[in-house]
């Protein structure tokens, strides 16, 4: 059995795809949620769905070790970044070498980096005139979307296309495959 924890800060409609995915798979389970947001709707669906979710502060994140004793008491073999938006402590990174994956909504190296998250990435490749964006999967190191690219998938955007249209394409990509690149990652 393989245990993972998934991170997010907003309203975590990756997390609930990737829990409904996993829910009768007899060798992965989604152990524990965890975000930096007491107030995030994360919570909510967690609740819904029946796994347990977790606030910590950031400076919990930062300062002390109670998020990696979370996991080590969880068993947790991968930590899943679905919209989870503080930097990673140096403290996890360390204990879960190539164990800790992230989904950006752009095509990576373009549209990354501090402060490109959400909707930001998406007015931001509008403003761009991009003529397609799409999902990029990694691994996470201490640098904000820079460590090893997992996978990428594109879709294209029409001239007359607003963030929130692009956002809704990009969503349709993350929803397909993130589940399934874990999968892949765990087995
Ligand atoms: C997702 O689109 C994810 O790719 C993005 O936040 C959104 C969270 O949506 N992550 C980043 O921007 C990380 N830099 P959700 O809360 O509905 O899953």
């Amino acid at each position: 059995m393989s245990n993972i924890a998934i991170f997010a800060s907003g309203s975590g409609s990756n997390a609930e795809n990737i829990v409904r995915f996993f829910e009768n798979d007899p060798d992965i389970s989604i152990s524990i949620i965890v975000s930096n947001k007491p107030d995030a709707y994360v919570h909510q669906r967690a609740k819904k769905l029946g796994v347990p979710s977790v606030t910590f502060s950031k400076s919990d994140f930062d300062t002390t070790s109670k998020v990696l004793d979370l996991m080590t008491e969880h068993h947790i073999d991968l930590i899943v970044l679905a919209g989870f938006l503080i930097k990673v402590p140096a403290n996890l990174i360390e204990a879960y070498p190539h164990s800790i994956v992230n989904i950006h909504p752009a095509l990576l190296p373009k549209f990354g980096g501090k402060g490109m998250y959400g909707d930001n990435v998406h007015k931001a490749v509008v403003e761009a005139k991009e003529t397609e964006t799409g999902i990029t999967i990694h691994h996470v190191n201490s640098n904000y979307d820079e460590g090893d690219i997992i996978f990428q998938s594109k879709c294209k955007i029409d001239p007359n296309d607003n963030p929130d249209m692009v956002a809704a394409k990009v969503h349709e990509l993350e929803y397909e495959y993130f589940p399934q690149i874990i999968k892949g990652l765990l087995k």
